[in-house]
Formats: structure tokens, sequence, C-alpha cells
């Protein structure tokens, strides 16, 4: 047991989904995971493991926001020894070519501000996506059919923006999303020597202030699930 997790040791899998919501942890393992149990209940951050083509995977609620998903990838990895790691979440998509219901695949993060800026100082480290996992899932997509971008995204750490010059920028320099957890998510996977990636469904829109009915979002999330599988047991 670690301060926020209360699974006994073994009962968190090497592979580890992470979304930001703990009611789409339980969706996604009663769905897509065989022999599944409830690791974590605290805070009511839940977490289960059980077995996908007999591997077998936890899937844990990270919270909003990096400064949650940095206590939760933090206790994973360093008191349960989790390997991989990958982020199942939405976004706000932030090009014209990106449509609500795409998959982006975050090769990179952006961010203004992450809970590892005490170590970076006035460095920008770039935190990326490992290269083996990206490359899976940009597979597992295209053998699906799902319309899919890969590229560079942004880790904001506010929903409501006051700074719309920053999103600006941010469009302008190619930037395919904005969400909340991806780059310390990676940042952690650095320092840590884990594989992480984000695959993330475009929920709503910046552009077109277009956003995907809550009955629509499941099957969305689904596809996301199931690229997240595939690619980890590549
Ligand atoms: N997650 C989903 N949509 C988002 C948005 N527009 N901004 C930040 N995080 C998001």
């Amino acid at each position: 047991m670690t301060i926020h997790i209360g699974a006994k040791s073994g009962e968190i899998a090497e592979t580890v989904l992470l979304p930001g919501d703990p009611y789409r942890a339980k969706w996604a393992a009663e769905t897509f995971l065989s022999d599944v149990k409830l690791v974590n209940e605290v805070r009511g951050m839940l977490g289960y493991t059980g077995t996908w083509n007999g591997q077998r995977v936890t899937i844990q609620g990270s919270g909003m926001g990096m400064p949650s998903l940095s206590i939760y990838v933090n206790e994973l990895i360093r008191d349960y020894g989790a390997k991989t790691l990958i982020r199942i979440g939405s976004c706000g998509g932030m090009q014209e070519k990106v449509a609500v219901r795409d998959v982006i695949l975050a090769m990179t993060a952006t961010t203004l501000s992450t809970p590892s800026r005490g170590i970076f100082k006035e460095m920008n480290f770039a935190p990326c996506a490992d290269w083996s996992l990206l490359r899976a899932a940009a597979d597992a997509a295209q053998a699906k059919g799902t319309a899919t971008h890969v590229g560079g995204i942004y880790s904001s750490d506010v929903f409501y923006d006051e700074r719309p010059d920053l999103n600006e920028q941010m469009v302008r320099h190619g930037i395919l999303g904005v969400e909340m957890e991806a780059a310390e998510l990676y940042n952690l996977a650095a320092r840590h020597g884990c594989r992480a990636l984000a695959v993330l469904t475009v929920s709503d829109h910046l552009l077109t202030g277009e956003a995907l009915p809550s009955d629509q979002r499941e099957r969305s999330f689904g596809e996301m699930v199931e690229i997240a599988l595939e690619a980890a047991f590549a």
C-alpha cells in the first residue's frame, strides 16, 4: 500500500492504462479485461487489474491535471514497479484537419509548467513518447481504420484558459490538441526508464466549438482503449 493506492504488493501489473476519470477505469476494465479485480478505491480513484489476451494489465484513474497524475504515476512506478504507462483520455482539437472523434497519438507534449519544473529550472526539457509504443499504436490505429493524427500536443494547467494568445501560438505551431496530463507522464517515464504514451480522443474543438455528446464519447473511448492495449503488447 502507498499513501494514495491501496493495492497490495503484486496487485499492480507492469502495464498500466491511465484514464483521468476513475469511472472510465471501471468501464474499460469491465469491458476489455478478464478476471478483473478492484485493487484501489482510495479517494474513489478506482484501479482494476485483470488480463487482456492473457497479459496482466492495470487500469488506474489518474485524476485531472498533472499534479494529480504525478501522485499516481510516481507511486505506480516507484512502489509497484510499473514499466509501461499509457494515458487514455480526451483532448480539445487545435487544428482544422483534426475532427471531433479523431484519435491523437502524442509524440511530444509542450507545457508552460509541470510538477517537474523545479528540476529542469531554466531548461526546456522536451517530454516525448516512447517510440516503440508510438509506432505500435499508429499501426494498431491504421489497422482499425481509425482517423488518427500523430504529432505534438499541449498539456495545460487550466481547462478554463484566460490566455487565448497562448492557444493561438500553439495552433500556429501545429499543436494538434490540448489536454492536461501527458507532459508530466512523459517526464516521469523518462526519469525512471519507463515507456509512456498518451492516446487521446478529440472530445471538443477549440476552433469550431464543437463538442462530442456524452452518449457518443463511450464508443470513441473504446477504440482508444483497444489501440492502447494493442500497442502495449505489440
Ligand atoms: N480535455 C478535453 N478537452 C480539453 C480542453 N478543451 N482543454 C483542456 N483539456 C481538455
